[in-house]
């Protein structure tokens, strides 16, 4: 099997490290960034399946010229010179570099923050092909005051300030502005420049060769034990399954609860769907009486999560106890983890705040002794989803917007009711099939509906009503870390409110949530 070529980001603090693995994924070329002060050798050993082929030197709060600033250390620096892997700094990692190489860093007396226009010189290997002058976003307050006179200024900022560099023989390039973010005129060609002109990466992330891979390695760690799955039906977890059914086949035990959280038929589709099409191994549990006997009269959204994260390890470990197996034993249990929480949990800079506790699995590997298997660790979503397209799984269930765990009970606002369930079902499912006819489901990232704790009055057929009001939400994001609300145009807010009003009985008003996250979340609760 070829191995695939990977890009190695060393992180030293920029917010837009991840945007830049991004940005090279969507080129379908590896990449996976790692904090600064990782052991280059030892990763570069332990990546048996991969060649590495370029190094990015992340951008970075702290200045070079700082004391205790963070470095790049000489006797790994020199060892990728040795070995002729092409480097990339960039903001902080150009300076890095500039310092690597005796140059002198300091304050500048313009700092530069947001666009500006360089001048290119035409013979640069990394800005080639670009117009002579490119609006660049840039964001340091250090700037290089002199270089050896053996590394070459390839671009100039309008305020005469260096904005690029090369050293050609050596192979390293720097970039004082950020190619990554969509600011940048022409940022995407600089990157391409660097992946494919520069480390000539050749063989891209296939999703083929992934399955082949991952199965591999599965088969090798699982020997003759058993899997777990918690199978929601949702892509991370689909996706999961169909994979690990192809590594192990029957030593797959896949359980699928019903939290009577979910929407309508929904349980019964999932289970129909892996059971005949996919002939999975997998157990139905209709654990909705325990769910919502624990979530009754209970108001407050942290406490919901959590009674709902509790019962499902309650549930889950009663039932994989029951489970019989001839021979080897459960020994494992697989997660849908992907790439992005990985970052933020290995990233030296810590983990972030808690807004809202998010229910998957936690908890239970550690109270059922299980080792985890997270074939998805390294990936992004658009990335799982091509695994899954793949593997054979239907377009509608690989495209289906995300679904948070504790289901529709973090869409009604207050106590979760059987009443309450039965018209935020029924809403949501007209809400989701009307944008399918109208074909904008798949311009959207997330829509949903919410019940709200209000009734208000309303006038049907001559007669007074005075009934529950629902909030329709529609947010476009890449990742759900950030989110805009979608615009409708006037004539399907039309149909859609007719049609709700019309065919919910408890429904007399419907208001549309017009806000962003930052500041409002996705979800309400
Ligand atoms: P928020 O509401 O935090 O949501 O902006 C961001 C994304 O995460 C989803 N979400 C969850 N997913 N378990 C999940 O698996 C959860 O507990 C959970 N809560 C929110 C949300 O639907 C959105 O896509």
């Amino acid at each position: 099997m070829k191995k695939t070529d990977l890009i190695l980001i060393l992180d030293f603090g920029s917010q837009y490290s991840q945007l830049i693995a991004r940005r090279i994924r969507e080129l379908n070329v590896y990449s996976e960034i790692q904090p600064y002060n990782i052991d280059i050798k030892k990763f570069i050993t332990s990546k048996k399946n991969y060649n590495i082929k370029g190094i990015i030197l992340s951008g970075g709060p702290s200045s070079v010229i700082a004391k205790n600033s963070h470095k790049l250390p000489k006797d790994d620096f020199n060892l990728l010179i040795e070995q002729n892997i092409p480097i990339l700094g960039i903001c902080y990692g150009l300076q890095l570099l500039a310092y690597l190489y005796g140059g002198k860093i300091h304050k500048a007396k313009v700092r530069e923050y947001g666009h500006t226009v360089i001048s290119i010189d035409k013979k640069s290997d990394l800005l080639t092909g670009l117009k002579n002058k490119l609006n660049v976003w840039m964001s340091h307050g250090d700037s290089i005051q002199s270089l050896p006179d053996f590394i070459k200024v390839t671009s100039v900022s309008k305020n005469k300030t260096l904005s690029s560099f090369e050293y050609k023989k050596e192979n390293v390039y720097g970039l004082q502005f950020h190619p990554e973010v969509n600011h940048t005129e022409c940022g995407t060609q600089i990157i391409k420049n660097f992946l494919f002109r520069i480390c000539k990466v050749r063989n891209l992330f296939k999703p083929s060769s992934f399955i082949e891979s991952k199965t591999n390695e599965i088969r090798q760690k699982v020997g003759k034990d058993y899997v777990l799955c918690a199978l929601s039906g949702g892509v991370d977890s689909s996706v999961a399954a169909i994979l690990l059914q192809r590594a192990i086949g029957k030593q797959l035990v896949c359980i699928h609860i019903d939290n009577g959280l979910m929407r309508k038929d929904e349980s019964k589709k999932v289970v129909e769907l892996f059971r005949k099409n996919f002939n999975l191994n997998l157990i139905f549990i209709d654990a909705s009486n325990a769910f919502l006997t624990k979530l009754k009269n209970v108001f407050d959204p942290e406490e919901k999560r959590k009674i709902i994260g509790n019962t499902f390890i309650k549930v889950f470990e009663r039932e994989a106890k029951r489970i019989k197996i001839k021979k080897g034993k459960i020994k494992f249990l697989v997660q849908g983890t992907l790439y992005p929480d990985v970052i933020e949990s290995v990233s030296f800079k810590g983990p972030s705040a808690t807004i809202k506790s998010h229910h998957n699995v936690g908890g239970l590997p550690e109270k059922m002794n299980l080792e985890l298997i997270e074939p998805f660790r390294e990936l992004f979503k658009d990335e799982v989803r091509k695994i899954g397209i793949e593997l054979g799984l239907p377009d509608y269930l690989i495209k289906r917007h995300p679904f948070p765990g504790p289901g529709l009970a973090v869409r009604i606002i207050s106590n979760v009711t059987k009443e309450k369930l039965r018209i935020l079902r029924e809403v949501d499912d007209i809400y989701i099939n009307e944008l399918q006819n109208y074909k904008l489901y798949d311009n959207i990232w997330q829509a949903f509906a919410v019940l709200l704790p209000i009734q208000t009055v309303g006038v049907m057929g001559d007669m007074r009503s005075y009934e529950n009001v629902i909030a329709l939400r529609a947010v476009t994001s890449k990742d759900g870390m950030t989110a805009d609300f979608y615009q409708f145009k006037k004539e399907f807010l039309t149909v859609l409110s007719n049609k709700i009003i019309n065919n919910v009985r408890g429904v007399n008003r419907l208001v549309y949530d017009i806000s962003s996250k930052p500041p409002s979340t996705i979800e309400w609760e």
